[in-house]
């Protein structure tokens, strides 16, 4: 955060000042009351489980400065009649504070996490680089993730999400982007937005944001996102891995027995080989997206190969991977699930048990609108196709997914509805034995972690908590 007056944040803001205007701000800008600390400011945000400003003297007594409130609190504060419009105008003005800073967005319907986790671990190697915690994408992550950024700041890498047309202009007015990645268009909130067409629009507001100077990095792959390319001002650089003609690509895709990708890294400068820490083959074009992005930024390839293959998830509950003591391989991809990711991660699955039988635990897939049925039917089929030899659906969204796969007259596995995550831990409790891999996967509301996180431990000792979830990600 760049120091700013209250006085100056009651200017950028249109607010009303009640308090010292000389007090500073030097801390971080939080809306969770429990991350306020010292020189830091409280945004007081109404969700729907509390009201922020409840907090705001809890806020204050643990070191914040002041509460940027839209109704009076007892603490010095701001008063603003918007929240997010406020946080906003205070990120545009940080933005235009550091012109050195270097922004880049990433969005899609799947893979924005991932592929930013991946870039700033890149970025990170040419200098001081911002990139949110977990998926803080929207109107409230956003501009807090771009106050983070001070004089020292070199590159930002935001991740960039969109609920509805122009919510991604939006995002790109708060902090221009001079290079854009668009990863794919995929049924996430499809049913929000009506449709894919429609959410390429939407998803495309990123390249028509860039300024000519800049660079639209685009997946070769995925027809919607290369016909972006007409939508920019921008240079245009292609990434894929089915493509032949993209100028950043990987060739010779192989997984190891965890579902771990090696591959070549193909470049205008040179090849290198590339084995990541991540699961999965639908890593891959993240991470290629990730590389095309620090080469924009002038990582040379050494910087990109080696940075790809120590790059660690950041972000948690995508696609982790545990072997259990007796030999039961749990895969907890619960963060969040669509159409692609459940196919991507089921195709993991089926790896994974190429010598051992798989299992998957399905919760439902929200949003998809009108298609939402037929949608989890064509799971179940491609479930059942991928030879499981059990298959779980919990709660009663995600039942279609078994009227799907018994579609699969040749399929022999077991198919089970049950209510909820522990009866699904019940119906798989003395089933599995050494060698079988159980993947966990649902939507945010179905909160699957949990169980997965249970299945992952099994009978082996208890471990310390990892401190690495972020808060935000906990309470969602
Ligand atoms: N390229 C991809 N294609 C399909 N699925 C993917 C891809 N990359 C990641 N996934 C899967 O999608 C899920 C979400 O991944 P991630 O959190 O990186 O995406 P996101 O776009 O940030 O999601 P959100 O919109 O919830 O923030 C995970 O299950 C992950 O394994
Ligand atoms: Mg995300």
């Amino acid at each position: 955060m760049i120091p700013l007056t209250l006085a100056q944040i009651a200017e950028i803001t249109g607010g009303q000042l009640h308090g010292d205007p000389g007090a500073v701000v030097t801390g971080e800008v939080v809306i969770d009351s429990r991350r306020a600390g010292p020189g830091g400011l409280f945004a007081a945000v109404s969700g729907e489980r509390a009201d922020g400003h409840d907090f705001a003297s809890a806020a204050v007594a643990a070191g914040a400065v002041a509460v940027l409130a839209t109704r009076p609190v007892p603490v010095s504060s701001v008063l603003v009649t918007d929240v997010p419009a406020a946080l906003a105008a205070l990120a545009r003005f940080v933005i235009d504070a550091l012109p050195a800073a270097a922004i880049a967005g990433i969005t899609g319907s799947s893979g924005k996490t991932t592929t930013k986790d991946l870039a700033a671990q890149l970025v990170e190697r040419l200098g001081p680089t911002i990139a949110p915690a977990g998926s803080f994408n929207n109107e409230f992550g956003h501009p807090l993730t771009v106050l983070r950024a001070d004089a020292a700041t070199r590159y930002l890498v935001l991740e960039l999400s969109a609920r509805g047309p122009g919510h991604i202009a939006y995002l790109c007015r708060v902090a221009p982007p001079r290079y854009g990645v668009v990863l794919n268009v995929g049924h996430a909130h499809a049913g929000e937005f009506g449709g894919l067409d429609q959410v390429a629009r939407a998803k495309g507001e990123l390249v028509e944001a860039l300024p000519a100077d800049g660079a639209a990095i685009v997946n070769a792959d995925d027809p919607r996102v290369l016909a972006m390319a007409a939508r920019t001002a921008a240079r245009v650089v292609t990434f894929g891995v089915d493509d032949r003609t993209a100028l950043i690509r990987a060739a010779g895709v192989r997984l190891d027995d965890l579902g771990r990708p090696s591959f070549t890294l193909l470049t205008p400068e040179g090849q290198a080989g590339v084995t990541l820490r991540l699961h999965g083959a639908h890593s891959v074009p993240d991470a290629v997206a990730a590389a095309a992005l620090a080469r924009e930024l002038g990582l040379d390839l050494a910087g990109i190969a080696d940075g790809l293959c120590a790059a660690v998830a950041r972000s948690r509950w995508r696609m982790e991977v545990r072997r259990r003591g007796d030999g039961v391989t749990v895969i907890n991809d619960a963060y969040n699930a669509n159409p692609e990711s459940v196919r991507a991660a089921l195709d993991a699955l089926r790896h994974l048990a190429q010598d051992g039988r798989g299992f998957a635990i399905l919760g439902h897939m929200a949003e998809l609108g009108d298609t939402s049925r037929a949608s989890h039917e064509d799971i179940g089929e491609f479930a059942a196709q991928a030879e499981l030899a059990g298959l779980i659906a919990v709660g009663e969204e995600a039942a279609p997914i078994l009227a799907g796969a018994r579609r699969v007259r040749s399929w022999t596995g077991e198919a089970l509805a049950v209510p909820d995550g522990t009866a699904a831990l019940d119906a798989l409790a003395n089933q599995l034995k050494p060698g079988d891999v159980v993947l966990v996967k649902a939507s945010r509301a179905a909160h699957l972690e949990g169980v997965a996180a249970l299945l992952a431990r099994g009978d082996d000792p208890p471990r310390p908590p990892r401190e690495d979830m972020t808060r935000e990600e906990a309470d969602r």
